[in-house]
């Protein structure tokens, strides 16, 4: 397939120094500006923001809280528009509401406030002069602008689990139609111009798991409900707002969530759908690659300790055509197709592997995999379960059939440079911790506290292949410290990184990494490395993010002229609240998630 020219090429910046500030900051030579914040307006005739004046139907059409995954899809034929996409993963009460003492104590407005900050967020933008800024379009004519929210949003399910009866509820006995999106994280964008959202952990909005039947207590237990007791600390209580959310009433509802969203910027009006052929689990993202068969593959992370590497493999091949039918055609390519599970195996001694993160003798961690065939359209390959349970529970698939058991794949893309897939596990504190799995050399080291890069390279270059080699180019943390690896680059050139959540590319195919929790005592931030060839792990912080944040997006534009990251839950730290704030970031009054973009004063590719 057709790789553009790299623009971009040698990263030349000087890295940002890890800091506590309650800032953004950006190396020198770059520029930075709040592209959009919460509570901003989005459709037309959104209310101005006003925290003491909040309502459902402002938030409606307003950017919502914690903005988490990024896209930017040009506008055809207008190459000073955009429009950006913006998943929002979750809500902060206590930093969203003057006087929050407890979930319980919330209004029911409030409940519904926090489920319109959810969802995602569809804000038309344009470039300001000729660097790299970006703004949103001002005015009353916005087609495209659009919130999707947890609140009122129609979806469609596609695929097997459409209209099954593992799906129907009272209110949809088709079940076919669900309301809302949850917890949507990492995501990506396709080459037909739509985007994925992982829904993610979406068990933490559902109470009552105690009044349903054994045999899905045990489904419910393994996607982390707490089916103990009735109600229970740290649930969301949003059945105060909507009965669906209590399991005991409408069981089935916790099925219709925790699958890949598919929504298609350019039709605003049309229903986004769910696409229940690519499994259900606690997406973190998908990101998809044309394999050369024409094929499409989608590669995807579930978001837990001890869970798995997915792919994803279409029935129907990719048109790589503009016109409208051809359009048509590859917005069903993700409704059919093969869902594959990892399991990879180190190719060193066992006994090399001591949970220390020292390299075995061969100098890498490195073996190979392979990926098994869960199900494939209505054809499950697990025995005892169906295709559609295959697809509803396919963490439980994963277990029938013994996948590798990871420490938290988060966001897994492949480089359209290379191939290659990258897939960041972010950390895993239970790695070789009491009964837990032991550090294997996929996971080399006990108690992960910093996390590392997993590279899949596909045999003969085949994404819709079965087999695999893998190594782990980057293993976070100090890189003073042993058990750090950056490529075999010198690590006394090579910034410091911990928890590795977001990956995404230049042109030029350098990695970008943004980071969720830095265990090193720092704050969170985005960092560039070259990934093959002689500066392989040359690893340099980019930007970093005020206190209390963590870094979402990222997403480099086509020309390579800017990086969107999305500074998500800044000022989270226990105890703070609107009046007393842990930040004021960015306006200088409370914490606000913002869209952030930056770009190189002089008009030059980023990382240059
Ligand atoms: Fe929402 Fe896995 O980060
Ligand atoms: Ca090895
Ligand atoms: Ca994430
Ligand atoms: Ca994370």
């Amino acid at each position: 397939h057709h790789h553009p020219q790299p623009k971009a090429g040698k990263i030349g910046f000087k890295p940002v120094a890890p800091n506590t500030l309650d800032a953004f900051t950006i190396p020198e030579g770059y520029r930075s500006s709040v592209v959009i914040r919460w509570g901003d307006p989005v459709e037309p005739g959104a209310p101005k923001f006003d925290v003491d004046k909040q309502t459902a139907a402002a938030q409606s059409k307003q950017f919502g809280y914690n903005n988490d995954f990024v896209g930017v899809l040009p506008i055809p034929g207008r190459s000073d528009r955009a429009l950006l996409v913006v998943n929002h993963e979750y809500t902060n009460e206590d930093l969203m509401f003057r006087g929050f003492t407890s979930q319980d104590a919330l209004t029911v407005e409030q409940v519904e406030i926090a489920m319109a900050a959810h969802g995602l967020s569809v804000v038309e933008i344009e470039k300001v002069g000729r660097t790299g800024q970006w703004k949103p379009v001002k005015g009353r004519r916005l087609p495209f602008n659009r919130r999707i929210t947890a609140l009122d949003t129609e979806f469609k399910l596609t695929g097997p689990v459409a209209g099954s009866a593992l799906v129907k509820t009272k209110a949809d006995p088709s079940g076919r139609i669900v309301i809302g999106t949850l917890n949507n994280c990492a995501g990506g964008v396709t080459p037909w111009g739509t985007v994925l959202s992982g829904e993610e952990n979406f068990n933490q909005y559902f109470i009552g798991g105690d009044g349903v039947s054994a045999d899905a207590k045990a489904k419910l237990n393994r996607y982390g409900f707490v089916t103990a007791t009735r109600y229970f600390s740290g649930s969301r209580k949003w059945d105060r707002a909507q009965d669906r959310f209590d399991l005991t009433l409408n069981p089935n509802e916790a099925n219709r969530f925790g699958w890949i969203v598919e929504v298609d910027p350019f039709d605003p009006e049309g229903r986004p759908r769910k696409h229940t052929a690519m499994g259900r689990f606690k997406h973190e993202g998908a990101n998809v690659i044309v394999a050369k068969s024409g094929h499409v593959v989608a590669y995807m992370g579930d978001d837990e300790r001890f869970d798995y590497l997915y792919k994803f493999v279409s029935d129907k091949k990719y048109i790589d055509s503009k016109s409208p039918w051809a359009r048509k055609h590859n917005l069903t390519l993700l409704e059919s197709g093969t869902l594959y599970v990892a399991k990879v195996t180190g190719d060193s001694p066992a006994a090399e592997i001591d949970g220390t993160g020292k390299l075995p003798a061969d100098g890498k961690f490195d073996g190979k995999g392979e990926w098994i065939k869960l199900v494939s359209g209505n054809r499950s390959f697990v025995p005892g379960m169906t295709a559609e349970e295959v697809l509803t529970f396919t963490r439980l698939a994963g277990d029938a059939v013994g996948a590798t058991k990871m420490d938290r794949p988060e966001d897994v893309q492949p480089s359209l440079r290379t191939g290659k897939i990258y897939a960041a596990m972010t950390n895993n504190s239970n790695r070789g911790v009491g009964t837990n799995a032991k550090a294997d050399e996929a996971n080399p080291r006990n108690a992960n506290k910093h996390g590392h890069i997993f590279e899949i390279t596909e045999t003969r270059g085949d994404h819709t292949g079965t087999t695999f080699t893998w190594e782990l180019p980057i293993v976070c943390g100090d890189p003073a410290s042993a058990d750090t690896y950056f490529g075999g680059y010198d690590k006394a050139a090579v910034s410091p990184i911990s928890c590795p959540d977001n990956v995404a590319f230049d042109s030029a195919g350098n990695l970008w990494i943004s980071t969720d929790g830095n265990a090193l005592g720092s704050n969170d931030g985005l960092f560039a490395t070259p990934i093959e060839g002689k500066e392989k792990g040359h690893l340099r912080q980019f930007l970093t993010v005020p206190k209390g944040a963590e870094t979402c997006g990222p997403f480099i534009t086509g020309d390579d002229k800017s990086v969107f990251v999305a500074v998500q839950h800044p000022g989270e730290i226990t105890g703070a609240s609107v009046d007393k704030p842990a930040s004021t970031w960015p306006d200088g009054d409370f914490a606000k998630p913002a869209v952030v973009v930056t770009w190189k004063a002089d008009g030059g590719a980023i990382g240059s």
